[in-house]
């Protein structure tokens, strides 16, 4: 299957499964040569993140914990316009060395403001890993430590990523046909 339909557009394969497990895997081979020996916490940033997650931990040998957090947006009062919180963080991360587990990088203002957030609760490091990343989108200073792979300024949805929510149960990562 070559197109799949969403919605009201059309996407096609773009990065096969095969793909993504090599770079998973890489990831995780990566993450666990600085992190042998201590204990990470890896937090998913749902929804996006879980699959890309769940392929992590399983390439990912040493000891470690997993949680799970989600950004909730809501307007604020401010001209900046759209501010992000950070719910569902029920675990003590004092201290800890946290590995930021995420789908996509794109302008990077999610994950700034999931940093700052992350910091007020003196973590004792936070590294971040993204499958993806848009480079010519980046507007924020916010270059992951562990990248999967770059990809051009193309909407993409499959492997957790969605389009109006439909689409992240696609093993495989389609692109959009304008
Ligand atoms: P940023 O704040 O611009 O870096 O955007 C990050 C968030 O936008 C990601 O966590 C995704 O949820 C979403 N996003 C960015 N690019 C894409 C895409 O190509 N497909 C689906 N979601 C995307
Ligand atoms: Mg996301």
């Amino acid at each position: 299957m070559g197109k799949v339909k969403i919605l009201d557009k059309v996407f096609e394969k773009n990065i096969p499964f095969e793909t993504i497990q090599e770079n998973v895997k890489r990831i995780a081979g990566e993450i666990y040569g600085d992190y042998s020996g201590r204990d990470p916490l890896f937090l998913c940033v749902l929804n996006g993140a879980f699959m890309f997650a769940a392929d992590l931990l399983k390439f990912y040998p040493g000891s470690c914990e997993i949680s799970f957090i989600k950004l909730s947006s809501y307007s604020g009062t401010s001209t900046t316009g759209e501010v992000k919180t950070l719910i569902g963080l029920d675990e003590q991360i004092r201290g800890r060395d946290i590995v930021i587990l995420e789908d996509i990088v794109d302008s990077g203002i999610t994950v700034s403001h999931l940093v700052e957030d992350l910091f007020r609760y003196t973590p004792g490091s936070i590294r971040l890993a993204s499958l993806l990343l848009k480079p010519e989108a980046l507007k924020k200073d916010v270059m992951p430590d562990y990248i999967g792979i770059e990809i051009p300024n193309d909407f993409i949805i499959g492997y957790g990523l969605d389009y109006n929510g439909f689409g992240r149960n696609y093993k495989d990562i389609y692109k959009i046909v304008e």
